[in-house]
C-alpha cells in the first residue's frame, strides 16, 4: 500500500497489543483533506476492517498548528454542484467506514479541527485535544456547509441548539470550550498530548475486543432506530457476548481477583 499524503504504523504496547496510528501528513497546508489524502485514509481504513489483530486506532495530524482544517478549499474552486454533491458521499462514505471499525478510534487533535477536520474527528470514538486545539465549523464563511456529517454528528453529539450554534456562526471555539460541551473527552498541553493518547489506547487494548465491537454496533445502529428497536438489538449482541470465551475469561478474572486476558474470541 503505497501512501502519499497519510503515514500509517502500528505499535505493541507493553502486554503486546497492537495500536495504529494514522497521520495525516500535510502540515504545509494544515493537513487539508485534498484527493490525495482522502484516497490514502480510504485505502487505510478500508484495510484496517479486515485487521482484527488492532485493538485501538489513534488518528491525529502532523505539526504542531493543525489536526486538519477541513476538506481542500483551493481544490473545490471549480468544483459544479455534481460534483460537490459526490464529495460529500464520498467523504460521508470514508467517515462512516472509520466510524464503523470494529475498534475504539481516538482522534488527537493537536491544532485546528476546521469544517471536515471536525466532521473526522466526530466521527471516532473519543476525541482528546491540546490545550491550544481550535475547532469549528466555518463553512458558512465560504458560503457552504458542512458536507462530511457535521450537521448530523454534531447535533447527535452536543444537541441541537449547540449544533445550530457551531454551524450558523462559522465561529472558531477553544480548546476549554470544546471540553465544557463534552466534545473533547481530555484536554492536554501539546507536548504530553501523544502519551495521554498512548495511554488511553493502551487502556482500551485491554478491554475484551468483541465486547468493544458490539458496544460500538449497539451505539452506532441505535441512533438509527427506536428506543425499543434499540434495546432489541442490545439485547441479541449482550446474548452474543455469552458464546465467547472472553466472557468465561472476564468473569472468572473478576471472582479470581486478577486482571482478565482476552483473546479477542
Ligand atoms: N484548504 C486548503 N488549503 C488550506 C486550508 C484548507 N482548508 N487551510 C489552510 N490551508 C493552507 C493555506 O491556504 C496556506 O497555504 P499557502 O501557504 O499556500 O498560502 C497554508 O495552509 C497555511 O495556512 P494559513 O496561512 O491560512 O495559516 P494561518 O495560521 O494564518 O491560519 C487557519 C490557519 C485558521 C486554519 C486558516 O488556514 C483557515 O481558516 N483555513 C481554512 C479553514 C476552513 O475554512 N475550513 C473549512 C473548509 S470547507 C469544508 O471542510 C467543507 C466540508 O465540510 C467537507
Amino acid at each position: 500500500m503505497e501512501l502519499k499524503a497519510v503515514k500509517f504504523e502500528v505499535v505493541a504496547t507493553a502486554s503486546g497489543a497492537k495500536i495504529g496510528i494514522l497521520k495525516i501528513a500535510r502540515p504545509e497546508a494544515m493537513n487539508a483533506l485534498n484527493q490525495q489524502v482522502l484516497r490514502d485514509l480510504k485505502l487505510v481504513v478500508a484495510d484496517l476492517g479486515a485487521k482484527r489483530e488492532i485493538r485501538c486506532l489513534i488518528l491525529t495530524g502532523e505539526g504542531e498548528k493543525a489536526f486538519v482544517a477541513g476538506a481542500d478549499i483551493k481544490e473545490m474552486e471549480n468544483h459544479s454542484s455534481a460534483q460537490a454533491r459526490e464529495m460529500a458521499l464520498s467523504g460521508q462514505g470514508l467517515l462512516s467506514q472509520l466510524e464503523n471499525l470494529p475498534f475504539p478510534v481516538i482522534a488527537v487533535v493537536n491544532g485546528f479541527a476546521l469544517g471536515g477536520g471536525l466532521e473526522l474527528a466526530l466521527a471516532c470514538d473519543f476525541i482528546l485535544a491540546s490545550t491550544k486545539a481550535k475547532w469549528g465549523l466555518p463553512e458558512v464563511t465560504l458560503g457552504l456547509i458542512p458536507g462530511y456529517g457535521g450537521t448530523q454528528r454534531l447535533v447527535r453529539n452536543l444537541g441541537r441548539s449547540l449544533a445550530r450554534r457551531v454551524a450558523l456562526s462559522g465561529e472558531m471555539f477553544s480548546a476549554q470550550q470544546g471540553y465544557e460541551w463534552g466534545l473533547f473527552a481530555q484536554l492536554s498541553e501539546p507536548g504530553d498530548l501523544m502519551n495521554v493518547a498512548m495511554k488511553t489506547a493502551e487502556t482500551l487494548a485491554s478491554r475484551a475486543p468483541l465486547a468493544m465491537a458490539w458496544v460500538k454496533e449497539a451505539v452506532n445502529q441505535g441512533d438509527d432506530r427506536t428506543l425499543a428497536e434499540g434495546l432489541k438489538l442490545e439485547a441479541e449482541l449482550f446474548g452474543r457476548t455469552f458464546e465467547t470465551k472472553d466472557h468465561t475469561e472476564g468473569i472468572k478474572a473478576f471472582i479470581e481477583k486478577r486482571p482478565a486476558a482476552f483473546q479477542g474470541n
